[in-house]
């Protein structure tokens, strides 16, 4: 991409609405423009990002054995009214009449949905585990929506659903999402620490938070330190067979402030108390039957007679990761991406636009790159060499090439690294054998 042809609107001041530091950088970056309170544009840098944390939720989630679909944003009220909820969920659904004066909502959550299709057609024992999810905009009208994409009103969710013959094989399909989604976080650069939570309007009993630590993160939270440097358990499990690594997940304590024990945590030792803010960027439920026995969804088990499947759902914070993402990883110059989600791998950056020696060097080099497979932004604008530093720290593009007509004089470029700042001078050559080997 040539940013001369690009759309990148930077704010050179920061805006006054933003509290915290990844709101003020994604306003700042022009990667997202609020519509309304809490309703967001996707521009294009934010939607760059947006979408390669989508493709690692999508690749673990396939590893976990879990199956894409994608259901509609409108549901019919109905539905919600097998399950109670329509009248149970309160103001944060958005309920919207359409012209037959039939009642519809912006889906905030899918559970009914997904059992509805569910019951549709699968009928045996045999078709389970059965495991399905989508990415989708869903709609909650939040009472204080704020901090940016952390809390909007219309949000992108990952939202899984398990569907099982009983408890046992149930569990195994809630520790299957517990791994995937340690994995998932870890990926993406972030420490993300399970903890006991409430089950809130969801329902059931069995539940898990995935935390991040950070001081703007609206959660409370308590755990045993030890907790938050555990390296994710990775993809070389028997996915049939977790039970042991959620054990060892679980059995030192850590819960959210609903859910906490002051007595228990009162028994760690205190220098591994931990009593810290966090962000929820997942959160995982076990309901059993609170869904399939009110909505009929049963399955004939191997006796011929009906089973209501055990059920359990999972939610990924798909936009409010990016949120979570920046909190975590920045500096006073701006935006640190980790390589796995950054909007583009390499900046060439020229440091002299209209010089032969300078163009031709930037050209090759954004050629070799595209064509080696690399996101390449080739900064191609009449900014001085100042301003583009600037702008390309800002928008924390992990390496940067910067060609100018001094080094190319004595053959050489540089090389710099947005997390480490450290730079290299070195042949295009060179530079370019680093950027291109996998
Ligand atoms: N208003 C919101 N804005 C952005 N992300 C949200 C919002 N509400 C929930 N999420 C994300 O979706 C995930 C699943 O939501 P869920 O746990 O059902 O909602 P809640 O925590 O509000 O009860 C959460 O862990 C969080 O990451
Ligand atoms: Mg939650």
């Amino acid at each position: 991409m040539r940013l001369s042809r690009y759309f990148l609107p930077l704010l050179k001041e920061n805006p006054s609405e933003a509290q915290i530091v990844s709101h003020r950088l994604m306003l700042r970056c022009g990667m997202i423009r609020q519509e309304a309170a809490g309703i967001y544009a996707w521009l294009p840098l934010g939607l760059r990002v947006l979408r390669k944390v989508e493709r690692i939720v999508e690749e673990e989630m396939l590893k976990a054995g879990a199956v894409q679909l994608l259901m509609p944003t409108l549901q019919l009220a109905d539905l919600w009214r097998e399950s109670g909820r329509y009248d149970d969920y309160g103001q944060e659904m958005l309920r919207i009449k359409d012209r037959h004066e039939r009642d519809l909502l912006y889906g905030p959550t899918a559970e009914e949905m997904v059992t509805d299709i569910f019951r549709a057609s699968v009928r045996s024992y045999k078709d389970l585990p059965l495991n399905l999810y989508q990415i989708s905009w869903k709609f909650r009208d939040e009472q204080r929506p704020r901090f940016g994409v952390m809390r909007g009103r219309e949000f992108l969710m990952k939202d899984a659903y398990s569907f099982d013959i009983d408890e046992p094989s149930a569990r195994k399909a809630y520790n299957r999402m517990f791994v995937a989604y340690l994995n998932t976080f870890s990926r993406m650069g972030l420490k993300a620490v399970p903890m006991r939570a409430d089950t809130g309007p969801i329902g059931g009993d069995l539940s898990h938070e995935f935390i991040i630590l950070a001081d703007t993160g609206e959660s409370a939270v308590f755990c045993h330190k030890d907790l938050v440097d555990m390296p994710a358990p990775g993809d070389d499990v028997d996915w049939d067979n977790l039970q042991d690594i959620f054990d060892e997940r679980t059995s030192l304590y850590a819960a959210t402030e609903e859910m906490h024990d002051e007595a228990a945590f009162g028994a760690i030792p205190a220098d591994k108390q931990l009593s810290a803010r966090g962000i929820e960027v997942g959160h995982i439920f076990y309901f059993g039957e609170k869904y399939s026995k009110p909505m009929k969804a049963a399955v004939s088990g191997p006796d011929g007679k009906d089973i209501n499947v055990h059920m359990g759902s999972y939610g990924v914070g798909v936009s409010r990761l990016l949120g979570a993402i920046i909190e975590a990883s920045h500096d006073e110059n701006g935006i640190i991406w980790p390589e796995s989600v950054a909007p583009f791998d390499v900046a060439v950056v020229s440091l002299r636009v209209g010089d032969a020696a300078v163009d031709a060097a930037c050209e090759q080099a954004y050629k070799a790159l595209q064509k080696a497979g690399v996101d390449v932004l080739y900064n191609d604008s009449d900014d001085r060499p100042g301003a583009k530093f600037a702008s390309m720290d800002l928008i924390g593009i992990p390496k940067q090439l910067i060609i100018g007509p001094k080094g190319l004089a004595e053959g050489n470029v540089e090389l710099k690294d947005r997390a480490t700042g450290e730079r290299q001078v070195l042949p295009l050559e060179a530079a370019l054998a680093q950027l291109t080997k996998a």
